[in-house]
């Protein structure tokens, strides 16, 4: 899009066109209110970063109701479940059997792409590499958003400015008085993409001596897969060969499980840190997604609470916006954060279960009987299979509160 052919105001200024602004921006279009998506970067860079790939059945369902799912349902994979590796076994833990839902692996650049395609092919606003983005008098009723442009120096009105800008973005600090919750885990992931066909269909999660490791996929001939390293690590020490020798160490089962490997596409590494900043709004100022929150990516839980968090905000959006109750957007932090700290244990529990936490031997054998529980006792792999698969977006436990 070119300047010129931005509106200077519009109903909702979004900040990020990541999964939480892109999802915004539809769920708001499909309640008839414009909005305007700036993003800092390119479309290029935006729809090739690398991310994490599993959608809860809630996400899957939205994007559907959207008419967003197309590509997703011709492209993506059904998991029916995910397996736990430790002490040389599998064990399959079948979401579908224990709790009738399951998942969905689609990259969340995927996602992202056929999110920006559709805004695109409707002719609707996304400005990209919108630089300078500042949120201004969002505790007035006139809130702006400036920002520049092709070297111009821009300015977008609007009723309510979305922070959808991630978790380095500049919304977060124009709420005052936040109070954050932070978790820095003592580990990180080194994560690969790699030409190789995946050998099996489902997720791995392995609980090795030597450290964490997990085995994904993204397509029939693209593998996925991450291997605990120190907090600090760089990826200087990593060449190829040590990645697949660590992987080929920490994954393979006596079953005969075997790896293939092949040329790697993409190496990075992901800091695991739990964090939660509240309250989600001030004045006309509201955060959503990594903006506010994140969580270590061991519960795969990301990208869905993103998602979450915009659908409480289009619906309390439209109370502002089409009738004119203010008020609502008070309602806006508590709608979330029951969702964000229910995933931010979970992915508690699943990194404590299944990550290397020094030499400690007797929290080796706290974990190695967790690890038997939650795949011994169909309880224990019901609460795992009910929190993986996401509880619904609209009534998390099912009309108890
Ligand atoms: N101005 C405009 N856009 C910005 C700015 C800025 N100053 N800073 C960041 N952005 C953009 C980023 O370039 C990115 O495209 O905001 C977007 C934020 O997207 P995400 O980081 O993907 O965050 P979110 O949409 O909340 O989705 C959360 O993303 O980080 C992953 O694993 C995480 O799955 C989770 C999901
Ligand atoms: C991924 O496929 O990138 C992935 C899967 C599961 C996780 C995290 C990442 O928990």
């Amino acid at each position: 899009v070119s300047s010129v052919d931005v509106p200077d105001e519009t109903a909702v200024g979004i900040i990020g066109a990541g999964p939480a602004g892109l999802v915004l921006a539809h769920l708001l279009k499909a309640r008839g209110i414009d909005c305007v998506v700036l993003e800092l970067h390119d479309r290029e860079y935006v729809e090739h970063r690398v991310r994490a790939g599993v959608l809860e059945a809630p996400t899957v369902e939205l994007l559907r109701t959207l008419g967003l799912a197309d590509r997703l349902d011709r492209e993506s994979l059904p998991h029916r479940g995910i397996q736990l590796a430790f002490e040389g076994r599998r064990h399959h833990i079948d979401f579908l059997d224990l709790v009738g839902r399951s998942i969905t692996v689609y990259g969340q650049q995927e996602v992202v792409k056929d999110l920006i395609a559709a805004r695109v092919d409707a002719g609707d606003p996304i400005v990209f590499e919108a630089r300078d983005v500042e949120p201004v008098d969002v505790d007035t009723d006139k809130p702006l958003i400036r920002y520049r442009h092709d070297d111009e120096d821009r300015e977008l009105r609007c009723q309510v400015v979305a922070g959808c800008d991630g978790f380095h973005g500049v919304s977060r600090p124009y709420v005052p008085d936040l109070t954050v919750y932070d978790r820095q885990y003592p580990f990180a992931w080194l994560g690969i993409l790699a030409e190789a066909a995946p050998t099996q269909d489902e997720l791995i999660y392995a609980s090795h001596e030597r450290g964490f490791a997990l085995y994904s996929m993204r397509s029939p001939t693209i593998t996925r897969l991450y291997l605990q390293v120190p907090a600090d690590e760089t990826l200087d020490g990593w060449s190829d060969d040590r990645i697949w020798s660590e992987l080929e160490t920490r994954l393979p089962t006596e079953d005969g499980f075997v790896l293939n490997t092949g040329p790697i596409l993409d190496k990075g590494i992901t800091e695991m840190r739990g964090f939660v900043a509240t309250p989600m709004r001030h004045g006309n100022l509201v955060l959503a997604g990594d903006a506010a929150h994140i969580v270590p990516p061991t519960g795969a839980k990301g990208m869905n609470l993103a998602i979450a968090d915009v659908f409480v905000l289009a619906g309390i959006l439209d109370d502002v916006i089409t009738r004119g109750r203010a008020e609502r957007l008070a309602d806006y932090t508590t709608a979330c954060l029951r969702r964000v700290w229910r995933a931010q244990h979970f992915s508690w529990w699943m990194t404590s279960m299944l990550h290397r936490f020094g030499d400690d031997p007797f929290q080796r054998q706290l974990q190695l009987s967790e690890l038997a529980l939650v795949t011994g006792s169909v309880t224990a792999a019901r609460n795992l299979a009910e929190n993986y698969t996401g509880y619904p977006f609209d009534d998390m436990f099912g009309g108890e509160t």
